[in-house]
Formats: C-alpha cells, structure tokens, sequence
C-alpha cells in the first residue's frame, strides 16, 4: 500500500510518500520545505506570509517528493490514498494543504483521510526502518504520550490507536514556544529550539559561574497541566537587570540557554513520570518539535533506566520529531475507514482536539 501525506499546518510544506509493507512503515520520499529564513526576519510566523509560500512550494515539494519515488501518479497505478493534516494548526495554512490535496485526489480519482496533526507526532515514532507499526499484541499500551510543540504542551493518555484521552496541557505558552521567545530575548533567532539547544550544550564539562536559577513552574502541583509564560517573563526580568556588556555575553546567553532548557525539562519529565506511576502505563511516547531536544532526549532515557519503571520509551528520530508528512502517512494507514470520496466534507479544524 502506498499512501501520499501533506502538512502545512505551521510553516513547513510537507509531503512525504509511504510504502506499507511486512508490517513496517517504510518513507521513499519524505520533503520539507522549510520556511524558517524568511520568518526569521521577524522572529514567529506570520499565517498569511506562511500561506502564501505553501501555495508557492506545494507544487515544487510534490514534484520532488515524486521523482524520488519514481511513482508514475495516475488514476490506475500510484498512490492508494491521498491524507493531509486538517488541524489544529494555523487555519491559512491548513486549507492551502487541505485544497491541493482535494485537487490532487479529484485529479486522480483517489479517496481522502484527514489527520489530526497531534496524533500525527505520536504515531511518527512507528516510522522508519526499526521500527514495527503496533498492533493489538504489542503490549504497548496504555501509554502515556507526551506532546511537545510549538503550538501544543499536552499529557495523552493513550488506550490504543485512536483511543487517546487528554490528561493535561499547558494553560499558556507551549514548550516549543518558550523556547522561541527566550531565543528572541537572548538574540539567538528563530527557530529558538535549536538555537538554545546548541547554545546548552557549548557547556558540557565547563563549571557555571553566573549561578542562574529559573522557576520550575507548577511542577509539583497535582494535576498534569504546564504552564511556561512565567517562565519567559522570569527569563526577560533578569536579562534587563542586566548590564548590556553581560546581556551581550556569551557566557550569559549559554548559561541562560541551559538554565531554561533545563527549567523546561525539569518540569517535562517530572510530569510525565507522575502520570505514567498514576496510570500504570506500559510505555511513555515523545512527539513534537521539542522532542528533537538532546538533553531532553538524553535524560529522560537515563531517568526511565534509574528509576527502573519498565515502560518501553519512545521518541522519534530528529528529523520525524519536527513537522514532517511520513506521520501525517503513517497516520492515515489506521483511519483508512474514514477515506473520504466527498471531498466537501473536509475542512481546516485549527483548534482540532486530539
Ligand atoms: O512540531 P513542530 O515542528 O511544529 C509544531 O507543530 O509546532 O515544533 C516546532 C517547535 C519550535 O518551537 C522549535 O523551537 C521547537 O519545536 N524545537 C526544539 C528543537 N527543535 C525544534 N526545541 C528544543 N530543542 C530542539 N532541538
Ligand atoms: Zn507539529
């Protein structure tokens, strides 16, 4: 079986094709056409910016994503089904992707899944070539899923596929946007994830000596709920109280990056954790762009190790973890039921719920 995935939820377009076979999810083509250059310029994504270079790259990304494959794509051969992301994400966005894809699949005579972009990061952790694509005897589940994103912080409790129940989420800024915000405040661009990731881990093996320390915010209330807009707050107080020559430096900026990092992973891993004791659960599952973080990556496997939980732990490789379409396929492989051939129906959800 061959499915065609498309993203353009937020500010990558995204196509990827996905070949089902021996029970493995195997990507031939998997393209993301990043727009963070010109977004940099203004430090966040501009919807409107973002919609009109997915009309302008949806074409090109699909060409390429095909030749890779060598697919001939018509009516009788090619893809089984055309899937695209319909929410959550910037509404814009979504229905540049939702409308190519509805062209695509009128054109070929193909039927249409819609994906929830979030159940999209969990399930990208059964792509690629160790991994197996779950079924009833994989004893995997329940699951407690941890969704990091630009736009989204949230606790899933996962019965099965498809069966997800959410737990907890932030209250305020995501994971993934606080670390873009403290970013900008430091200089260090956008996307901030990366940046700040880059800059924390310049200190490995060097002894701090600012002393920085940052709230872990709600981290021992009982509840599974985040909240990081404190944290931003707390993070631009101390850098006005600062000298420019200081702001400026690159000791500052490093111990800064590694003090919110680890603000932020603190709080993370230690929620998790409690809801994966809370709910008995077989196995913690990462998804989303932050789960890209080394350090987070690093120390949640050793914390799972120590604290000998017997959970299975999974996260994405780096490049499944940011936005991409082989999850958006992936996704689609379990929700063939939903295939839709009236294409009226599909719309852009951008608060769609898991
Ligand atoms: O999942 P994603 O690509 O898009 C959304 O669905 O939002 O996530 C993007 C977010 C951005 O906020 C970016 O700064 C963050 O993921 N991110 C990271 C890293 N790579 C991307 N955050 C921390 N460390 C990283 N290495
Ligand atoms: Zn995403």
């Amino acid at each position: 079986m061959i499915i065609l995935g498309i993203d353009t939820s937020c500010d990558d377009t995204c196509i990827s094709v996905l070949e089902v076979k021996n029970k493995k999810f195997n990507f031939i083509s998997n393209i993301i056409s990043s727009q963070v250059k010109l977004h940099a310029k203004y430090g966040g994504v501009y919807p409107f910016l973002a919609k009109r270079e997915h009309q302008k790259n949806l074409p090109v990304v699909l060409k390429k994503a095909l030749k890779q494959t060598k697919l001939a794509l018509n009516k009788s051969q090619g893809v089984d089904y055309i899937a695209v992301t319909v929410g959550p994400g910037l509404e814009p966005c979504l229905w540049q992707g939702i409308n190519f894809a509805k062209d695509l699949a009128e054109k070929l005579k193909k039927s249409l899944i819609s994906i929830n972009h979030i159940e999209a990061h969990i399930l990208a952790n059964f792509v690629g070539e160790k991994s197996q694509i779950p079924s009833a005897k994989s004893q995997l589940f329940p699951a407690i899923c941890l969704v990091v994103s630009g736009g989204h912080t949230q606790l899933i409790l996962m019965k099965g596929i498809g069966k997800y129940k959410l737990i907890g989420e932030t209250r305020d800024d995501a994971a993934g946007e606080c670390f873009d915000k403290v970013a900008k405040i430091l200089g260090l661009g956008y996307p901030g994830g990366p940046a700040i990731d880059a800059e924390a881990a310049t200190l490995n093996l060097k002894p701090l000596t600012l002393n920085l320390r940052l709230p872990r915010p709600m981290i021992y209330q009982k509840n599974y709920d985040f909240s990081f807009s404190g944290l931003k707050t707390a993070v631009l107080y101390d850098f006005r109280s600062r000298s420019p020559k200081i702001q400026k430096s690159k000791i500052y900026i490093q111990e800064m990056a590694a003090e919110v990092q680890q603000a932020i992973i603190d709080v993370l891993i230690y929620k998790t954790i409690k809801a994966a004791k809370d709910f008995r659960v077989k196995s913690i599952i990462l998804g989303g762009g932050v789960a890209a973080n080394d350090e987070l990556r690093k120390q949640f496997m050793s914390i799972v190790k120590c604290q000998m939980l017997n959970v299975k732990f999974f996260v994405p490789p780096k490049n499944l973890c940011t936005d991409n379409a082989a999850m958006v396929a992936a996704t689609a492989y379990f929700h063939q039921k939903t295939a839709a051939k009236d294409l009226k129906k599909i719309k852009a959800n951008a608060n769609l719920k898991i």
